[in-house]
């Protein structure tokens, strides 16, 4: 790990913070990009704004090992019949466009000296998924889709692909959920207990650290099942 540059697209939220944190305590240089915060400062649903993000990241470090995933719009509650066109492409566009956008920027920096691609998804996209978010659910889908094609498409260039998929976790993203959910939620997970920002780090740096692709790891409430992409 040590002095390879990784950008975490949202480094700034809570499970950035905590990937960003482990990955940096291994010796790894960390670029944390944020919505408006953080170093690396983008808007990634915006054209043109990854490009620029990449492009500063090599002009500040000179090189790019690593991507890892972290980002989602804020989550609305509500019945399809609430939702419209524009929920669901504000999720597909920071989700996925900006995961396509950071990876097709970063490509020609990967090709030369190989990399590691991690996104993060959530358990939802193993299982039935709750009523009431079809547009985070969907795009979800959509980045476990592109997940499984850069695996296909990159693993050529020395490129590993992996998916880390996280039940709830109890934090500034589920604020809206009510917390008395939290006791059921954990009574229903393998190990009675909610999923923690520092369950999908250690993930992460497990992946990393032993040179994985193509798996896919579902965290439920501590306990980690793995499945191939
Ligand atoms: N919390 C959970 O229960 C849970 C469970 C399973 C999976 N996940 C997944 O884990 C990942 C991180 O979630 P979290 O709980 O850490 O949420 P979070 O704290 O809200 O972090 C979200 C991150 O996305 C960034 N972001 C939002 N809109 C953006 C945009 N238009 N362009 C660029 N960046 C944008 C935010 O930047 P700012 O900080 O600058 O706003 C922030 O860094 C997400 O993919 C989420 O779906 C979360």
């Amino acid at each position: 790990m040590k002095n390879k540059v990784f950008l975490i697209l949202g480094g700034t939220g809570s499970v950035g913070s905590a990937i960003g944190d482990i990955v940096e305590k291994e010796g790894a240089i960390v670029c944390r990009h944020g919505f408006d915060a953080g170093d690396y400062q983008a808007d990634l649903s915006k054209d043109g704004e990854a490009k620029k993000l990449i492009e500063k990241i090599i002009k500040d470090r000179g090189h790019l090992e690593g991507i890892i995933n972290s980002i989602s719009a804020p989550v609305k509650i509500a019945p399809l019949e609430k939702k419209t066109w524009q929920d669901f492409e504000k999720h597909l566009s920071v989700q996925l466009k900006a995961g396509v956008d950071v990876i097709l920027s970063a490509l020609p920096s990967f090709k030369k000296q190989g990399g590691d691609i991690i996104n993060i998804l959530t358990n939802y996209v193993v299982g039935d998924p709750p009523a009431s978010l079809s547009d985070y659910v969907t795009a979800k889908y959509a980045v476990l889709g592109f997940t499984k094609s850069l695996l296909r498409d990159l693993g050529k260039y020395q490129i590993r692909v992996n998916a880390v998929s996280p039940s709830f976790i109890r934090n500034q993203f589920t604020k809206d959920i009510p917390e008395k959910l939290d006791e059921l939620l954990a009574a229903q997970s393998s190990l009675g207990r909610l999923t923690t920002v520092e369950d999908v780090a250690k993930a992460v740096l497990d992946l990393l650290q032993k040179g994985e692709t193509g798996k896919h790891i579902i965290i439920d409430g501590g306990y980690v099942e793995i499945n191939s992409l």
